[in-house]
């Protein structure tokens, strides 16, 4: 188990548009609706079941509040501001060169392309390298995700290997990155 486990509390995060606030019980319902679209699970890794269950949110929000609740990870349900109801969602826990993952994502293809997924992932990132004092963040795409490879790219990620892997949408290759700490801090 790595040593930053527990996590604490899950903070609530402000961006200029989007208010990150802890996931919970009440989101099934939008993510049930919401997730189970090809735009969304075409890049996901092959784990998540396709076709999606009707109980696949519920299946996987008990999964979530477990982790949670052992301190393993943080879940934010992605909200506009000045509107309570989930639109995506961030999760965020401790990785290394081992674990070689610490970072998830997805948005509602509505609100694709308006630069969200930006303030959610600087806001993410801001917090485990201003508050939590990690070093480094390990993340991971697959290579036609060009959204997710881009969002890298501006955060100053550098590029470590590319790697088959089983998506939902197929075999493909998997880029690994990491995010060092000190480059994020010298970019702001
Ligand atoms: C990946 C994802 C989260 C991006 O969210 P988003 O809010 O649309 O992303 P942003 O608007 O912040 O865009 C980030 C950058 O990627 C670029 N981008 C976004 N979608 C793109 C696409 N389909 N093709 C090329 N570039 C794209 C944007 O232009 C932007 O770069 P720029 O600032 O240089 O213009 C969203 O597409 C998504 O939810 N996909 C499904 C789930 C998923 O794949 N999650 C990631 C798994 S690793």
């Amino acid at each position: 188990m790595d040593h930053r486990i527990p996590l604490p509390p899950t903070p609530v995060l402000e961006t200029a548009r989007l208010v990150l606030r802890p996931l919970a019980e009440r989101d099934v319902p939008a993510i049930q609706r919401i997730f189970p679209q090809w735009e969304v699970v075409k890049h996901l890794n092959a784990a998540v079941p396709w076709p999606y269950p009707d109980d696949g949110a519920a299946t996987n929000m008990a999964m979530c509040l477990d982790q949670r609740a052992k301190g393993e990870k943080f879940f934010w349900a992605i909200t506009l501001k000045g509107d309570d109801e989930l639109r995506g969602r961030i999760d965020l826990w401790p990785g290394d060169a081992g674990v070689r993952d610490s970072r998830g994502f997805w948005l509602d293809p509505l609100l694709h392309g308006q630069g969200l997924m930006t303030e959610a992932a600087d806001a993410v990132t801001d917090y485990a390298f201003r508050v939590l004092g990690w070093p480094e963040l390990w993340l991971t795409n697959a290579q036609e995700n060009l959204g997710s490879h881009r969002i890298k790219e501006k955060q100053g990620a550098e590029l470590v290997d590319v790697t088959p892997h089983a998506y939902v949408g197929g075999p493909g290759l998997r880029e690994t990155w990491v995010l060092r700490r000190d480059a994020w801090l010298a970019r702001r």
